[in-house]
């Protein structure tokens, strides 16, 4: 069927991610700089948002193209790389799980930073980004982590709490966080298990408004809580699901100024050598 609705797709176009991105920026290029990205390497960022990352590898002069499901994402995207004049980016609409157009072993290095993670098919994921991957080339994925403290994993475990249960069958993007299940994905994926590493990081989100508003920022425009919120609104649970969530927020602040947001989150780091 032609327009056969895709829930993936639908869940990112549904809000607006790049209110989320503009607090992401900071952590979004200093996890480029560490990449090792240089002038005329060709970069594939997948599941690229509005460039939090795509934009800075663009800046240390690779050659990048962006891959997003969501079609409001890559426009957005495309207007922050003609707003700065950038010749060297582009972004377009792709699924992770199936990456048509492009050529094998093409990308020096493929990134997906919270965003490959969100697609279903996880096995297909590996394999797309293995088969894109050119020999000597790697793979850099950030991916939440299950059970973990900080921030989004949390926000996750809490939205998912208040939304109907998924279809059968379907594969929790938190697995991605765990390092079984990714070294299992990448090897069937053609990678040897002794290329592939994991790290923990932080990324921290930064805004000058207080947590009660960021959280407002979620509620408003990010997909997975505007689903939780919708639902718990059907069920009368809205003010728990909210005050469970400001809760979150603020316990998490770290910022000095109570008129300002910083709050660290820690996710999985995963690179795989081609
Ligand atoms: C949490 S956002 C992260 C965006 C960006 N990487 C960043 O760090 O700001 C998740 C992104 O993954 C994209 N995404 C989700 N599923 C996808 C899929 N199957 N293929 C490509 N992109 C996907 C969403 O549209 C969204 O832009």
């Amino acid at each position: 069927m032609k327009n056969k609705m895709n829930a993936n797709k639908a869940l990112w176009e549904k809000g607006d991610f790049t209110r989320l991105a503009e607090t992401m920026r900071e952590s979004g290029t200093a996890l480029v700089a560490k990449l090792g990205i240089t002038k005329g390497q060709e970069v594939l960022d997948l599941g690229c948002g509005d460039g939090t990352t795509a934009i800075p590898a663009a800046r240390l002069g690779a050659n990048v193209q962006g891959v997003d499901i969501a079609r409001n994402l890559v426009e957005a995207g495309n207007a922050r790389v003609k707003a700065e004049g950038l010749t060297n980016i582009t972004f377009r609409e792709g699924d992770a799980i199936n990456l048509e157009g492009i050529e094998d072993q093409s990308f020096d290095v493929v990134v997906s930073i919270f965003g490959a993670m969100f697609a279903p098919q996880p096995f297909d994921v590996a394999k797309e980004m293995f088969r894109v991957t050119r020999p000597g080339g790697k793979i850099v994925m950030g991916n939440w982590i299950p059970g973990d403290p900080t921030l989004v994993a949390q926000i996750l475990k809490v939205s998912s709490a208040y939304t109907p249960a998924p279809p059968e069958g379907f594969v929790s993007p938190m697995l991605w966080g765990v390092e079984n299940n990714v070294t299992e994905r990448f090897v069937a994926a053609g990678a040897s298990q002794e290329n592939i590493s994991f790290e923990r990081e932080t990324f921290t989100f930064r805004t000058p408004v207080p947590p009660a508003a960021f959280l407002e920022t979620f509620r408003k425009y990010y997909g997975p809580t505007m689903n939780a919120f919708e639902a718990a609104e059907k069920n009368g649970k809205e003010a728990d699901l909210h005050q469970e969530l400001a809760n979150l927020f603020e316990s998490q602040n770290q910022s000095p100024d109570k008129n300002a947001t910083s709050i660290p989150a820690t996710f999985l780091k995963v690179t795989v050598r081609r």
